[in-house]
């Protein structure tokens, strides 16, 4: 179980840098120094590190130290064998953002957000990042009479359409990944759910490099089925990078460590993106990223505990969903369920509407709800193997 450059799994460097404030309490670590944080992730596996602006050079930071701190980071990267796959903007921290980036109702916060994303979109291209995310904690609202939500969605297209624009014109070769969240911050964010998101990027003119960023956490905080969100983006081609976490039930964001929540959804998910292509094999193939809060109760060895934790977790959910698929029992069930029946097209080749109602005169639809579909024994099965009892 000892993850290795080939698994693909990166971690922001504010999960473990995050030196637990909380509303209610001080921190409780120090804040790591970035280049440790490159080298510790280097030294246990993984393959890439993420980051907002902010995270590596600290707002306000004059444009001479600037380039002195991101020398000395890309160093660290170098000797650590670590890449940058995907970079972000922190649109959240500093009080001018308190209504948002984007969608602001001051046009002059507005136009200040467009200028450090594209500040940082020329920095992500330099250092090779192929994804950018952006996650809009503060575009929302708590009084509904206070932000026109059309407006600030003709607003959120704008940005994102100039942005995705800039990009192309400069042939970065970055796509964008939105990354949905239904609340917290704000009492109510844009875009709060993967469909949201989707249905955004359908009226986007750049849409064609726009996709999504879905996090475990976010999707379960709405109570959605996050295998099944993921599942769709994959459908509709918009899985561009994806936050693995654990969250537990419909509450604020835990951001647990990957299957310290839902782990029956774990197992599905990771089922899904190592074997759910149509005829087997990886459904997605990008980074296996981890955005989770080391608990506020840890001190710094348990950081890189926690860090662990989440590539041991993904690794054994893998050997896990080997072992279910190869399983001629499970073969067996899923043939009982009728799962592969459903690629079947409902109609024939050349099928009309008109031959469709003329056909099927000895349908018997009592006899046909007679059938058991066996779903039962297939949830069984995949919690078995889940539990390392078959
Ligand atoms: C959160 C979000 C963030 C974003 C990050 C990258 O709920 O705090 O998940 O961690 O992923 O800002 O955009
Ligand atoms: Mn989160
Ligand atoms: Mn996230």
């Amino acid at each position: 179980m000892q993850p290795t450059r080939e698994d693909r799994f990166s971690f922001g460097l504010w999960t473990v840098g995050w030196p637990a404030r909380d509303p209610f309490g001080d921190a409780t670590r120090p804040a790591l120094d970035p280049v440790e944080s490159v080298h510790r992730l280097g030294e246990l596996g993984a393959w890439g590190v993420t980051f907002h602006d902010d995270d590596v050079v600290p707002f306000g930071t004059p444009p001479a130290d600037r380039e002195r701190i991101l020398a000395r980071f890309r160093r660290a990267c170098d000797e650590a064998g670590v890449v940058v796959p995907m970079m972000t903007t922190n649109l959240f921290t500093h009080p001018v953002f308190k209504d948002g980036g984007f969608t602001s109702n001051d046009r002059s916060v507005r136009r200040f957000a467009l200028r450090k994303v594209l500040a940082n979109l020329d920095l992500a291209a330099s250092l090779g990042a192929s994804t950018y995310v952006f996650w809009g904690g503060r575009e929302g609202a708590e009084v509904d009479q206070g932000k026109d939500i059309r407006a600030a969605l003709d607003r959120y297209r704008e940005g994102i359409d100039l942005l995705a624009a800039y990009v192309k014109e400069q042939g970065y070769g970055i796509r964008f990944a939105i990354e949905p969240k239904p609340n917290e911050p704000r009492g109510d964010i844009l875009l709060p759910t993967l469909g949201h998101a989707l249905a955004f990027i359908a009226e986007l003119e750049h849409g064609d490099i726009v996709g999504v960023n879905p996090e475990v956490g976010h999707e379960q905080m709405a109570g959605l089925n996050y295998t099944s969100g993921i599942a769709q983006a994959l459908w509709a081609g918009k899985l561009f990078h994806l936050d693995l976490n654990g969250q537990r039930g419909v509450k604020y964001d835990q951001d647990l460590v990957f299957g310290h929540g839902d782990l029956i959804n774990a197992f599905s998910l990771v089922d899904l993106i190592e074997n759910g292509a149509p005829g087997g094999g990886p459904a997605y193939d990008g980074p296996r990223h981890f955005d989770y809060k080391p608990l506020r109760t840890e001190d710094v060895a348990g950081v890189w505990d926690s860090a662990a934790a989440n590539m041991r977790t993904y690794l054994l959910l893998k050997e896990r969903a080997a072992a279910f698929r190869a399983d001629p029992e499970v073969a067996r069930a899923l043939e009982v369920s009728g799962v592969a029946d459903l690629a079947t097209p409902t109609l024939g080749a050349g099928e009309s509407v008109a031959d469709l109602r003329a056909a099927d005169a000895d349908f018997d639809a009592d006899k046909a709800g007679e059938r058991g579909y066996g779903y039962v024994r297939l949830g069984q099965l995949a919690l078995e193997h889940l539990m390392g009892a078959r």
